[in-house]
């Protein structure tokens, strides 16, 4: 069917690209553009950018570009014309639809068939439902009972199928569906005496893909039977549109919620999902009774890097949510998991506590999952020496799936607290563990290759010392070097006629041209190691990754990192004081300025102490004049330096 080349320009003219991408990307504004990681290809750092005055998106990693109706039909495999539709869907365009042909649906493909038969049996459903003595009586009845409210029943597309057990498919074929189709997508069954219902006589949840289309269904029986005659959910089949391992049920209700919220509350059943959407928490989605796939990970990750885990009281439902989760971490996401009390699921749970005691008690029920497995399996390990040797494997075999070095380096520091275990106990045998998979992952040659430290390993337990004044200031400025170093920030120098002049550099020579200017020296000689590495970067212009610094062959400096980066910045942490700032650049100069200027202040102060000292016992005339003179300087930059800070706070 062809659109009308007016309708199509329409079409186009009001797509806005940021508004169709943001439904499936989640971008942040820089600049006049927005950004975000690449739909297209594997990515980390975001080079997929959309540029709303254009109105079109551009990948500058693999190259990816185009209008919204390209992105369409590269991101959900539609055709232009189904791309069209779903524009003009979207913008409330009207395209004049006529009846198909009997040729036309001949010719459509297997894949639009199908969607079209779930199309018009999720019609079916629903309008039984809603006008139908019998959907009325007993279908909505059913709902009703169970405290569902016409927004959510209409919002999930939910329905019911009649108790005859040939209803629908009688009306399907009535309206030119083949049995072939009928069968192929599950909606009918094969029996003796011909097609029959698969849903007769259930409640119909229909179950959409990320854009609304129905792929399949899931129908619950009335009355719950106890002998089991027939199982309380019957679910589509897997077909060509219908992939289990791909689908999280409530997705495209929930999709917006969750990129907003940045977070995404997994639990396990239909009910869940329509409980706590008209509860008012809208960010959930259902695995569907099965465990938790790579795919659905991979889907909700298009959202948001945050899991919450939501899992039933009971011991399956616990053990469900130690499941799968390995898996989620091994994706490099954060997962956090909530025990609901005893005898309730989701469902029960936001019916029976109010909305505030509910959002609480996710709040401040969510445990870390390396928290919350290690504090599950000690219950279990309490005093058997053999369980627990197998616990701390367990765990730390949880541990070593964590892509991130620095994070696996802050839970072996939490489980060691948890454990009450040596931190070097945990560290050794997570670095057997990440040897073996180093050396699996190189194939047959792996064995000749040298051991990796993955983290370093202590020498001996330091020594508390007294600090050398600045020490901390110190840590400070090697922290912004390790986690910001090679960042590129703009920054306003005065030429010596007055003129000013935007230069950009990195917050690595930031910081230490300005320390090497005034020829400080870090007097922590770890410290000092890592500015003279980054002192040598800069000439270079290549920058060492974290990895380098969490592996170094010093123990001294491997520690140190470890540490520092254990606890990064929230780079939002200026809003909080009042501060405006613009951009992320901003930021890491305010960081990176506030830190210089303080240590300096430190060790000026230091020396100003000296000064003092040493102005209370000098006799020699000269030496006092001296002296004072170098006070009198101090106090000239310790000013200037308070007058920065203070600006730099006023900003
Ligand atoms: N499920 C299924 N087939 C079954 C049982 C369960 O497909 N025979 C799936 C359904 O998706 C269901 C989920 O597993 O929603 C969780 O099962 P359960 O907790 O038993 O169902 P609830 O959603 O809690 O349904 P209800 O509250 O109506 O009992
Ligand atoms: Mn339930």
């Amino acid at each position: 069917m062809a659109i009308p080349r007016e309708i199509v320009e329409q079409i186009l003219q009001a797509a806005r690209i940021e508004e169709v991408v943001s439904e499936f990307v989640t971008l942040k504004k820089r600049g006049a553009n927005l950004i975000g990681c690449c739909p297209f290809h594997n990515e980390k750092t975001p080079s997929f950018n959309v540029n709303p005055a254009r109105n079109i998106f551009k990948c500058f990693g693999c190259g990816k570009a185009g209008d919204s109706a390209k992105f369409l039909m590269e991101h959900e495999h539609l055709t232009y014309p189904e791309a069209l539709r779903y524009l003009a869907k979207k913008y409330n365009i009207k395209i004049e639809e006529r009846e198909a042909t009997a040729e036309e649906i001949a010719a459509q493909t297997e894949r639009e068939r199908m969607f079209n038969i779930n199309e018009f049996a999720d019609k079916y459903f629903v309008d039984t439902l809603w006008n139908t003595e019998e959907g009325k009586t007993i279908g909505l009845e059913y709902f009703r009972e169970r405290g569902f409210l016409n927004p959510i029943i209409e919002q999930f597309h939910l329905g019911y199928s009649p108790a005859k057990w040939d209803a629908f498919t009688e009306y399907a074929k009535q309206n030119g569906y083949s049995d072939e189709l009928l069968e192929k997508i599950g909606l009918s069954i094969k029996g003796n005496k011909g097609l029959y219902d698969r849903y007769h006589g259930r409640v119909m949840f229909p179950i959409q893909n990320l854009t609304g289309k129905v792929i399949g269904f899931g129908g619950r029986i009335l009355v719950n039977d106890p002998e089991k005659k027939s199982p309380k959910y019957q679910n589509s089949p897997e077909s060509e549109i219908y992939d289990k391992k791909q689908t999280l049920y409530g997705i495209f209700q929930a999709r917006s919620a969750i990129a907003k919220l940045d977070e995404c509350i997994l639990v396990e059943g239909y009910f869940d999902v329509l409980r706590m959407h008209q509860v008012g928490i809208e960010n959930v989605v259902a695995s569907s009774g099965t465990s938790l796939t790579i795919e659905q990970i991979r889907l909700v990750k298009r959202y948001t890097s945050n899991i919450t885990m939501l899992y039933d009281g009971d011991a399956a439902g616990i053990h469900a949510a130690i499941r799968g989760t390995d898996m989620i971490l091994a994706e490099g996401m954060n997962v956090r998991v909530v025990v609901l009390p005893p005898e309730h699921d989701p469902d029960t749970f936001a019916k029976d506590f109010p909305l505030d005691y509910v959002q609480n008690y996710l709040k401040t029920n969510a445990k870390d999952f390396i928290r919350f497995k290690t504090e599950l399996l000690m219950k279990d390990a309490e005093n058997d020496p053999i369980k627990r040797g197998q616990m701390v494997r367990d765990i730390v075999e949880t541990i070593s799936v964590v892509p991130d070095s620095i994070f696996r380096i802050s839970y072996v520091k939490e489980c060691s607290r948890l454990l009450d275990m040596p931190e070097q106990t945990l560290i050794n045998e997570l670095n057997k563990l990440l040897r073996v998979k180093f050396k699996k992952s190189l194939g047959p040659e792996g064995d000749s290759v040298p051991e990796v430290n993955v983290v370093s390993e202590k020498q001996e337990e330091p020594i508390e010392e007294q600090l050398p004044a600045g020490y901390y200031q110190e840590r400070e400025l090697v922290k912004q070097l390790l986690l910001y170093g090679s960042k590129i920030i703009t920054d306003e120098r005065e030429e010596e006629d007055g003129t000013k002049i935007l230069e950009q550099l990195t917050v690595a020579q930031f910081i230490i041209d300005d320390l090497k200017m005034n020829g400080f020296l870090f007097k922590d000689p770890i410290n000092q190691k890592i500015f003279d590495i980054f002192d040598r970067a800069i000439d270079e212009n290549n920058f060492p990754d974290n990895q380098f610094f969490v592996s170094n062959e010093d123990a001294g400096i491997a520690n140190l990192a470890a540490d520092l980066l254990s606890t990064p910045y929230r780079l939002d942490g200026w809003k909080n004081k009042g501060i405006f700032v613009k951009t992320e650049e901003d930021v890491l100069k305010i960081n990176a300025l506030m830190s210089i200027e303080r240590y300096k202040d430190l060790i000026l102060e230091e020396r100003c102490k000296q000064v003092e000292e040493e102005l209370k016992t000098a006799t020699d005339e000269a030496d006092i004049l001296i002296l004072l003179k170098q006070k009198k300087n101090l106090d000239v930059l310790r000013t200037q330096i308070n007058r920065e800070l203070g600006i730099v706070i006023a900003k």
